[in-house]
């Protein structure tokens, strides 16, 4: 019979998640504070990063108990999403890959990038600083060449701006495309972030 409702499905979800924790927040925000940080020690992409100071991505590899203790909360948070997004209840091998710090000061930016190498990243806003500017913006994965009413849709969607909370976790897939915007404020915004490989064990 012709006319009726259409079957309307929506493919290609992509999922990202909160978490906070101010405590650990804190504990990172001292310790950061006390190591010397000189410019973008992992001198990657240094030519999309200003006002920044940058740690080796090796941060987690440092033996500190506030190390073992972020290791510890950020693969738990991750095992919760999978958890959820898998309607399971299982444990995880967690490999982070990757690990690092930001230290930005006034007008410090991030351009638009994706993390390689890993299924799962998460930024953690250590301390957002004065969190009226700095926010994170993820790009729509959806990439369309052509712009009209019938694909308005897609461009009502097409970024989310994160406001940085402080001990605020996101966490969202290596596809995503995000940048930093210019942060304005006078204090120091300190953030973390690392990328995860998964492995489940049968
Ligand atoms: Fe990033």
């Amino acid at each position: 019979m012709a006319n009726t409702q259409p079957r309307v499905n929506s493919l290609f979800n992509t999922y990202m998640a909160y978490f906070e924790n101010t405590e650990l927040a804190n504990d990172l925000e001292k310790y950061i504070l006390s190591l010397q940080s000189i410019g973008i020690d992992s001198n990657i992409a240094t030519k999309i990063k200003h006002n920044l100071k940058e740690s080796k991505f090796n941060f987690f590899k440092r033996d500190e108990e506030v190390i073992k203790k972020s290791i510890n909360y950020f693969a738990s948070c991750l095992k919760l999403l999978l958890n959820k997004l898998y309607k399971e209840d299982s444990a995880y091998r967690i490999n982070f890959v990757d690990s690092w710090y930001h230290i930005g000061s006034k007008y410090s930016v991030h351009h638009v990038h994706k993390h390689p190498g890993c299924s799962w990243c998460g930024v953690f806003y250590v301390n957002p600083g004065e969190n009226s500017s700095g926010n994170t913006v993820f790009l729509s994965p959806i990439n369309s060449d052509f712009k009209d009413y019938g694909n308005k849709y897609l461009f009502d969607n097409e970024a989310l701006a994160v406001q940085p909370k402080i001990g605020q976790l996101v966490m969202f897939p290596s596809y995503l495309q995000h940048f930093q915007s210019l942060y304005e404020g006078d204090e120091t915004r300190i953030v973390i972030a690392f990328n995860c490989a998964v492995y489940r064990n049968s």
